[in-house]
């Protein structure tokens, strides 16, 4: 397996106190904050709402009991520094991958098909300068250099990745919603579908002169769905920009479908007003279809996809519908047959 050198890594354990450091700060703040606005009285009693440490992303596991738990008991007490421990698993309970999981097996069609030997043919690809161009039917097109897409509110979210070759991963991601952009480009009301594009650059991909494929690698997405707070556009994982093999510059992620939905190096968006052929439909449209949400009960025509193998764990886990996200979009397919619409 190719290996990238260790001083590339964040190692986890920096990545993991240095978010516990920042919650633990975070926390702090709130709980002096709480306790300016409360009476000497009251100072015995639980903090107030307010004290809670703002709102966790979806998909993180609230830091609430812990915080709680910090907050200091009395006004009287100097306000020691807390460690509040950050969530180092998913909602359910299951831990991150490794960040040299993560940016070691990836699927990057543009620099091949052997997921391990990504990471090394894509090092020296050119992330910076970088613009993603917003347009289509939209009132107000604008195209964004990649500083300005970091000047959105970068927050951390950790999702799972279900890819559907039936693997999967815990990632900590960070980005921001996707409809934050959306919104300021401002849909017009022909818009009913969002449509990705990846950046074509053969010299530098050399899978893209491979013929196999309808290059550049292009996704869409239902407005509504697009519109959704679980969709993001990631700038960086476990703490730091991403790298090549993950999409960098930014790259978009859906959660509940199926990862090849979670197009890499985006260079151009639109709004459209009927569905995007993605590069997967044009491939093999009786295995890939636009919907693509992750569902254990719609085989694969070529094999199962009611378990997966979460990379390093041994045996295989059931895998969940909408890859556990149903809450939260269910509701964009209500009424579907999402067997007819895979
Ligand atoms: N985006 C582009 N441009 N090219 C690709 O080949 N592969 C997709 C998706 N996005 C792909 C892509 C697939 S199949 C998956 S599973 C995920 O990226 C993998 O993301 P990862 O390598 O960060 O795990």
């Amino acid at each position: 397996m190719t290996k990238i050198k260790s001083s590339e890594i964040t190692p986890e354990h920096i990545y993991l106190s240095r978010r516990k450091f920042m919650v633990g700060v975070g926390a702090l703040a709130a709980s002096m904050a709480a306790l300016a606005a409360c009476s000497p009285q009251q100072s015995s009693a639980p903090p107030a709402a307010t004290s809670t440490p703002a709102k966790p992303a979806a998909g993180q596991t609230p830091p609430t009991a812990a915080a709680q738990a910090a907050a200091p008991a009395a006004v009287s007490q100097p306000a020691e520094p807390t460690t509040i421990v950050a969530p180092t698993t998913d909602e359910l309970g299951d831990p991150f991958n490794t960040f040299e999981a993560i940016t070691n097996y990836n699927n990057y069609y543009e620099f091949t098909t052997t997921k391990e030997e990504v990471a090394m043919l894509a090092k020296d690809f050119t992330t910076n300068p970088w613009q993603v161009q917003v347009g289509g039917l939209v009132n107000n097109p604008k195209t964004f250099d990649i500083d300005d897409l970091r000047k959105f509110e970068q927050e951390e979210r950790i999702y799972r990745l279900r890819c559907v070759e039936a693997w999967s991963m815990v990632i900590p991601w960070q980005g921001f919603p996707l409809a934050k952009l959306l919104k300021e480009v401002d849909p017009k009301p022909e818009a009913k579908f969002v449509r990705f594009e990846t950046v074509y650059r053969p010299e530098e991909m050399p899978g893209q002169r491979s013929p196999w494929y309808n290059w550049p690698y292009i996704e869409g997405l239902r407005l509504d769905e697009a519109m959704n707070d679980l969709a993001i556009l990631a700038t960086g994982l476990y703490g730091k920009e991403l790298l090549p093999q993950s999409g960098a510059p930014v790259r978009l992620v859906v959660p509940w479908k199926y990862g090849f939905k979670s197009i890499k190096s985006i260079v151009k968006i639109d709004l459209v007003e009927t569905a995007p052929m993605s590069l997967w439909m044009a491939a093999a449209p009786n295995e890939y279809g636009f919907y693509a949400n992750v569902n254990p009960e719609v085989d694969h025509p070529r094999w199962s996809q009611a378990t997966e193998r979460r990379i390093g764990e041994f045996g295989r886990r059931k895998t969940l519908p909408f890859n556990g996200y149903a809450e939260q979009v269910a509701y964009l397919y209500d009424g579907m047959d999402l067997r007819a619409n895979f």
